[in-house]
């Protein structure tokens, strides 16, 4: 007997690779392989064939044994790969859900406060964070042997000033300059309201960070008055802290305002804190010297037919917005603000 080992070979080689599943290829395997199969078959005629065919035959039926075996291995691997394969493409798996972020509360405050602001005629404003003395200080009339420009209380920058010789650049330790920048480049009458990172480098514990933010007011007109403002800041904080928030402004000094004032309130919406006085604000008139910075005189006023008749006067006012949220929100240490833990910031 003998067997076209040839086209044997290549008729394996093409039913295994038609075998697209594994049970085709099972039955390819019982083909060649099975009790039934060729295999068996051509070892079962070597009983019959001559000392001298049997060397041959049966060296050509292990060839045919162990090629069947080795393509059915590889097919069998290369299927439950394409298998596996298939299944990480599962269309149908449920997405993979990623959580949406949320404004972060302190923008979320600042926007707030702002827009009652803006409700009543603010246009909002931004200044550097890089300062120069002159307007972090010397424009504000804080002179130079003020405690505050000592370096310990301003962060000064490996960076000279390009406008004042011998002076260094600074993180603005307050929004305040903004009022000078605003007022440099814009004629009276106006109202501005200027959010903004500052800098100061206290030790850092739950209520103070070498980071925090500011909003600044400030409105120029013709004879503004301490009335004004009261009522423009007693309007925001009844909007803001609720209609029976109580006020009241306490004598303070601030360089760049004269008269100057804190504002305390007791408000229900501060958690646990009922009936306690609550520094929220710093405000005053603008003073002579920071008009005179800015360049301003009394004919700068719009219209200033009537300029004789009036007088270039307005107010200022300056809030901590993590102490305000701090506050509203009743969060008792103010690095959770930047510590970034989901948990504290998804709650609002
Ligand atoms: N700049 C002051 C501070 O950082 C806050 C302040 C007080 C701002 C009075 C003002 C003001 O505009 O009139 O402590």
């Amino acid at each position: 007997m003998s067997w076209d080992l040839e086209k044997i070979k290549t008729d394996i080689a093409a039913d295994v690779q038609a075998a697209g599943a594994l049970d085709a290829l099972e039955a390819v395997r019982l083909k060649y392989l099975g009790k039934k199969g060729l295999v068996p078959e051509m070892y079962a005629g070597l009983g019959s064939a001559s000392a001298e065919e049997k060397k041959a035959l049966g060296k050509g039926a292990n060839d045919i044994k162990v090629l069947a075996e080795t393509l059915i291995a590889e097919r069998k691997a290369a299927l439950a790969l394409s298998a596996k394969k298939a299944e990480a493409l599962d269309v149908t798996l449920p997405g993979v859900q990623r959580g949406l972020g949320s404004r972060h509360l302190i923008d979320q405050t600042i926007d707030e406060i702002c827009e009652v602001f803006q409700n009543m005629g603010f246009v909002i404003q931004r200044g550097p964070e890089i300062e120069s003395e002159f307007y972090n200080f010397s424009a504000l009339n804080i002179p130079l042997d003020h405690p505050s420009r000592d370096s310990f209380d301003t962060f000064y920058l490996d960076a000279k000033d390009p406008d004042a010789v011998g002076r260094h650049l600074l993180l603005r330790s307050h929004t305040s300059p903004g009022q000078v920048r605003v007022m440099q480049k814009n004629k009276p009458p106006l109202a501005v309201i200027i959010p903004g990172k500052v800098y100061r480098p206290d030790a850092v514990d739950a209520s103070h960070s070498f980071m925090f933010h500011q909003i600044e007011g400030l409105l120029v007109n013709r004879n503004v008055t301490f009335a004004d403002l009261k009522g423009l800041l007693t309007a925001f904080c009844k909007k803001y802290f609720g209609a029976d928030v109580k006020m009241r402004f306490r004598p303070h000094f601030f360089p760049f305002t004269e008269p100057s004032a804190e504002v305390d309130i007791q408000s229900n919406i501060f958690k646990g804190r009922a009936g306690k006085w609550l520094e929220i604000l710093g405000c005053g008139m603008v003073h002579p010297k920071v008009f005179a910075a800015a360049g301003y005189s009394a004919g700068d006023l719009a219209g200033s037919t009537e300029a004789s008749s009036g007088t270039l006067s307005g107010f200022a006012f300056g809030m901590g917005v993590e102490r305000i949220a701090m506050l509203k929100h009743g969060i008792g240490d103010i690095r959770t603000f930047v510590e970034n833990d989901v948990r504290f910031l998804k709650q609002f």
